[in-house]
């Protein structure tokens, strides 16, 4: 199995980093790449990791026991940021959150977490694997209509009714079950060459509704400004268009004194800015990085500071 190689490090270190005797969240600590290279490089910096991946923190913990009190490990979704910082470590501000929302190699690579078309699997997809919602309930309960949304608003799937249908009247024969029985499906309905781009497309929107994505992106947005003290910032490195767009217009938004719709003449939102926008353009990783770690080429960063 393939180990994950944390994506645009560097970029973390020169944007997150504000005050070196902080405190940070790493929201997303996966196999605590990014926590590791943070806490090596600056000797006073503690971090709290968040994961819902069980494997994940086991994973981490093991990377970054020699670093002590200086790492707080917890469970949980950072769709409750607020509260796991504030009532499960204890810690009223934090100097800066990183949120790296792709998914860990390890669980690609694993057929029985069932993320990937290449390996067949059970159809799963949970982060955290308490959770009722998995692809097999997704595929095989969910309407004809809701599933064509969910590839078109998700997965920006070009077919997406013609997809819902193939596998509504599959699923009428026998339950779809696993990972490489919906890949068949899928595949029956498109040209060779236009086969990995759907399934890839299709199995990024299924993993998306599974775990509610981006309901939990937005939460974490949000309850990032409760918990950053002034100059602290919030770096999110995002891989698809959807969760970079939720991104960009909240920071957008919140770097605004007013948000009143324009053709209002005088303010009525009382809105008060409360972010400097940090990063005018999306940064990408350079394309030295991309060559070393082809699976780092569709991040996006953007960072934000509290105001
Ligand atoms: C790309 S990995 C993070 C890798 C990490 N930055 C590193 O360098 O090793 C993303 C991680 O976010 C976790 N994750 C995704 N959504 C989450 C959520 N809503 N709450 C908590 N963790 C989540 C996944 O379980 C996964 O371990």
């Amino acid at each position: 199995m393939r180990s994950h190689r944390s994506v645009m490090v560097n970029e973390v270190l020169r944007y997150l980093i504000t005050n070196e005797d902080g405190i940070y969240v790493d929201g997303t600590l996966g196999d605590g790449g990014h926590s590791l290279e943070i806490l090596k490089n600056f000797d006073n910096v503690k971090i709290i990791g968040i994961d819902e991946d069980y494997d994940a923190l086991n994973t981490a913990s093991k990377k970054l026991s020699l670093f002590g009190n200086r790492i707080t490990l917890v469970c949980g979704n950072f769709a409750n940021l607020e509260s796991l910082v504030r009532e499960e470590v204890g810690i009223m501000y934090v100097n800066g959150v990183l949120l790296d929302i792709g998914l860990r190699q390890e669980v690609v690579d694993d057929p029985e977490r069932g993320f990937s078309f290449l390996r067949d699997g059970p159809l799963d997809m949970r982060f955290d694997k308490r959770s009722q919602r998995t692809a097999y309930i997704v595929v095989n309960r969910y309407s004809q209509k809701r599933l064509a949304e969910i590839f078109k608003n998700y997965g920006d799937v070009k077919k997406s009714r013609h997809i819902a249908e193939a596998i509504v009247s599959a699923r009428k024969r026998s339950p779809i079950a696993t990972t490489g029985e919906l890949a068949q499906i899928i595949k029956s309905l498109f040209p060779p060459s236009a086969v990995k781009k759907n399934l890839q497309k299709v199995f990024q929107a299924i993993r998306i509704e599974v775990n509610d994505e981006l309901n939990a992106l937005k939460s974490a947005l949000e309850q990032s400004l409760e918990i950053l003290e002034p100059g602290g910032r919030i770096v999110v490195i995002s891989y698809h268009s959807g969760e970079d767009r939720i991104v960009k217009n909240f920071f957008a938004t919140e770097a605004k004194d007013c948000i009143c719709p324009p053709e209002i003449p005088v303010c009525r939102c009382g809105h008060r800015r409360t972010l400097k926008v940090i990063t005018r353009k999306v940064v990408r990783p350079t394309d030295d990085e991309i060559a070393k770690n082809p699976s780092a080429k569709s991040a996006r960063m953007r960072v934000a500071e509290k105001i």
